[in-house]
Formats: C-alpha cells, structure tokens, sequence
C-alpha cells in the first residue's frame, strides 16, 4: 500500500472516476536511483482499487483484494504473473529507449505507462486510455479518436512521429481499449460487487488548530471516492472563503476528504453554517452544523491564547518598566553626564 501511495502521487493523471463508472487501469512503472523501490511495478485497479500487484524482486502477480477469481480461473493468477514477466522485459527496453533522449545519466527515473477503460453502467459508454509519464508529467498519449498521438514535450514530439507510422498498433490498442478491457471489467466488477459497490459512511468532525484558523470539515472513513462535501449558510451552499481539499486514500481502503471554512464573524454567526458530505447520486447527506461545542482544537482554547497574550503583555511590559529605572539609575550615577554638570 506504501508503494502504491507513492504510485499515485507521482503519477499526476489519474484522478477518480465520474458518478456510476468503473475503471480498470493498468499501471506500469519503471523507476531507476530510487533505493528500496522495485524497478518494475504492476499495479491493476478496479474501480481505483488495486487488485493485483506484480513487482521485479517478487516475479509473481500476487491478489490484493478479498475477491479474486480463482474458484472461476484456476490459472488465473498464473497467467497473470506470466503476462506480467513479458510486459516488464518490453516496458524495461522502452525506458532504455527513452532515457537518451533525455539527456540523463544518472538521478531519478520514473516512467509510467497507465492504460484501461472506464465504463458508466447506466448508459453503458466506454471511455478507454493509453498514456505515457515520465518523472510525473504526461509524456505522451493514444487519441483515441483518431489514433494518433498527443505529445506535450518536445522529446515525445520526436518519438511521436515515429509511433505515428506504426497505425496498425494504434487501432490494435484502440480495438482493445474499446472491446477487451471493458469486457474484462465488466466481469471483474460481477465477481467483486459486494466489495465494489458498497457504501460506507464517513466519520466527520470539526477540527480547529486555533480561534483564527479556518474551520477544518473532515471526513474520513467512507467508499466509493465519489463523494462531494461542502458548506451550508442558511441552507445555502457557499463559495466564498471555502477551500476545497482533495480525495485521499487511507490505508484500509476507504477515503478521506475536508474542506476548510474561514469564519470572520463571532460565535452567534457560527450557528448559520453547516457542512454536507454527499455521496454522487444520492439523496441523503451527512450533515454537520458548526456549534462552538463540536469543535476539536488541538489543545489551545481562544481562553489559553488570550492568557499566553496577557502573560506575554506583562512580561513585555516588566522588561520595558526595568530598563527604564536601570537606565535612569546609570543616568543618576554617571559623573560625565553633561546635564548634571550644567545643574552644578
Ligand atoms: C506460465 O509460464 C510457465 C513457464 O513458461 C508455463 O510452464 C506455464 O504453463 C504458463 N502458465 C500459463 C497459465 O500460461
Ligand atoms: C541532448 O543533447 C544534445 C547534444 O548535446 C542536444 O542537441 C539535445 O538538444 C539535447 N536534448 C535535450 C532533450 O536536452
Ligand atoms: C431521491 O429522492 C427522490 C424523491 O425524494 C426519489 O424519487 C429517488 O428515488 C431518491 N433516490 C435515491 C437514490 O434514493
């Protein structure tokens, strides 16, 4: 789950799929001068959930879900660690194709390669994907309608004319992308629905660091990552002073998400906002009003702040009273000092 974590980060693309589709992505990475990292990594999502996971120092395609196919397809787990061996020989002479165009030697390489499809259920539209990343920016990507490439650096821009040539591959993937792959997902998501297509609730709390500070809506514990949260004021909802967090995966498979409030106004205010966590497409919300009481703070109180100000004041204050009588005793003392000369 670690490695999938840093997965994710490096690879800025893939973001979580719209109301009622399902996914099922392919991610390859290659990664050199990284200690303890594999060089190569398989990782199979389901709805972008991993499935299966591959790595070089294992060599076997190993389930990470309770579901797996393996009373349908007893092969199935070795035909995948088969079709993964091949797949990191030909993903490992792609990256050596690709570094000298780079100019680099030595440092870090990441070079990811993500195709899949992502099917809606509900108006059965197929949407596939294929597309490279080097060092966590897009490299190049299979336009799928017109099977050709798109190539946003200059390096790919070279490499692209040449894959351009190769047609057939294209509309081979492209066939693939449209067909195999939703054929496939839509069998995975049948063996694993009851995992797929459960609900489960957020925990929310109201977390506030101190009296200044944004209000801090957190939920945490829910799936899907379909989900929406916002702010209420009178039961409309708010823009402005609201800062929108991302959705992020636990460890345990479920998600998490907050989104912040900055508050101006006094504590009679406060009872006007609420906070809405929604999952897409349905009707009941968990809503979360802004009371004084359901605020965590992280151990400092307003009344803590305002006594460590006081205390800050005197202490200020006795430093200034104590120069001030030290100063004008050295005054008193001081022979030289021209206006006592002139008093004489
Ligand atoms: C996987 O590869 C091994 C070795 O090449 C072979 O013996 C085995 O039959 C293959 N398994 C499947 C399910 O293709
Ligand atoms: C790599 O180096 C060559 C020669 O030094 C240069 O012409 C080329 O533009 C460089 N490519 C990149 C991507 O920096
Ligand atoms: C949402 O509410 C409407 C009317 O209140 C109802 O017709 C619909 O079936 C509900 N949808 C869900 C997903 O519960």
């Amino acid at each position: 789950m670690k490695i999938l974590g840093i997965l994710s980060i490096i690879f800025i693309s893939i973001n979580s799929a719209a109301a009622v589709t399902h996914s099922l992505r392919f991610l390859h990475t290659a990664a050199a001068g990284i200690p303890a990292f594999p060089e190569f990594v398989t990782v199979v999502l389901v709805d972008g959930q991993p499935f299966s996971y591959y790595d070089s120092q294992l060599r076997r395609e190993l389930p990470r879900q309770s579901w797996t196919l393996q009373a349908e397809e007893p092969d199935f787990w070795e035909r995948r660690t088969n079709k993964s061996i091949v797949d990191e020989q030909v993903f490992r002479s792609k990256v050596e194709m690709i570094k000298p165009s780079f100019n680099q030697t030595g440092g870090v390489h990441i070079v990811q390669l993500m195709y899949g499809c992502e099917w809606d259920d509900e108006t059965g539209s197929i949407k596939g994907r294929w597309q490279f990343g080097y060092n966590g920016e897009d490299l190049m990507a299979l336009d799928l309608k017109t099977s050709t490439w798109t190539a946003p650096t200059p390096v790919a821009t070279f490499r692209k004319h040449k894959k351009d040539k190769d047609k057939g591959w294209a509309i081979r993937m492209n066939n693939y992308l449209s067909q195999g792959c939703p054929d496939k997902l839509k069998k995975y998501v049948s063996y694993g629905k009851s995992t797929l297509l459960r609900t489960e609730s957020p925990l929310v709390s109201l977390l506030q660091k101190n009296f200044l500070s944004p209000v801090k809506c957190h939920a945490t514990g829910f799936y899907p990552d379909r989900a929406v949260m916002f702010w209420r004021k009178d039961g409309n909802e708010i823009h402005e002073g609201v800062e929108q967090g991302q959705i992020l995966p636990n460890n345990d498979g479920t998600f998490q998400m907050s989104i912040d409030l900055k508050l101006l106004s006094d504590s009679v205010e406060k009872k006007r906002y609420e906070c809405v966590f929604q999952f897409s497409g349905a009707n009941e919300s968990i809503i979360t009003k802004l009371e004084e009481t359901k605020i965590q703070t992280n151990g400092v109180n307003p009344y803590e702040v305002i006594i460590a100000v006081v205390i800050a004041v005197i202490i200020f204050a006795a430093v200034i009273i104590d120069w001030f009588i030290v100063y004008k005793a050295r005054k008193a003392a001081d022979p030289f000092n021209v206006k006592k000369q002139m008093d004489l």
